[in-house]
């Protein structure tokens, strides 16, 4: 069985629009492919409710009971590795909110992906909207990535784009593209699975 491992720190639509296309695409019987984990470094994480709601097997890794992002990353990893004794999992980033170690992403390197609320190589970071509006671009999108030791870096595996409209807020834009996320992240993940 191929883990999945999805880390959260908010709302989790990116994760439930995973969710929803591995049962209707059938992950299970194709790719032997599971949801073995949902992790969140926030406990009060929407999506935390939502899946615990959906009977799947959740965590939480409280980023501020640790002194340093190492001690964090080291906990982390190790909630991560406990549904994962062969070391094959998936480790999905979906709005997961936390700057990752060197180290941590090296242990998961070429299995670890992250979408991205830009058209990457523009705007990494926080606020990509507001940024992506006040820099008079026309169109905004999302990035699904593989995840390497540079923050929002790495080979992108899908990207969405939508217009910028007159009037758009950070809000409205924000809205727009996350629809687009919902599409593309489950498109790249299966993508991942299929090639083995
Ligand atoms: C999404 O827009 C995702 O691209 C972004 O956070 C949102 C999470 O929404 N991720 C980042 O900004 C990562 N740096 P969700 O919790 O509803 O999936």
């Amino acid at each position: 069985m191929r883990p999945l491992v999805i880390l959260i720190s908010g709302a989790g639509s990116n994760m439930q629009a995973i969710v929803r296309a591995a049962e209707t695409g059938r992950w299970h019987e194709r790719y032997r492919a599971a949801v073995a984990r949902v992790i969140s470094n926030r406990p009060d994480a929407r999506g935390l409710a939502w899946a615990a709601e959906q009977g799947m097997p959740t965590a939480v890794v409280d980023h501020r009971a640790f002194p340093s992002r190492e001690a964090f990353d080291a906990a982390l990893a190790q909630t991560i590795d406990e549904v994962d004794p062969a070391g094959r999992a998936l480790v999905i980033l979906a709005g997961f909110m936390r700057i990752l170690t060197p180290g941590f992403v090296q242990r998961y390197e070429g299995r670890i992906v992250n979408i991205h609320p830009s058209l990457l190589p523009a705007f990494p970071g926080l606020h990509t909207h507001q940024r992506a509006i006040e820099a008079g671009c026309r169109f905004g999108g999302a990035t699904v990535h593989r995840v390497t030791a540079e923050l929002d870096h790495g080979e992108y595996l899908e990207q969405a784009v939508v217009p910028i409209l007159p009037g758009d807020t950070p809000d409205t834009l924000a809205a727009r593209v996350l629809t687009q996320e919902h599409l593309i992240y489950p498109r790249a993940i299966e993508r991942l699975l299929a090639a083995g």
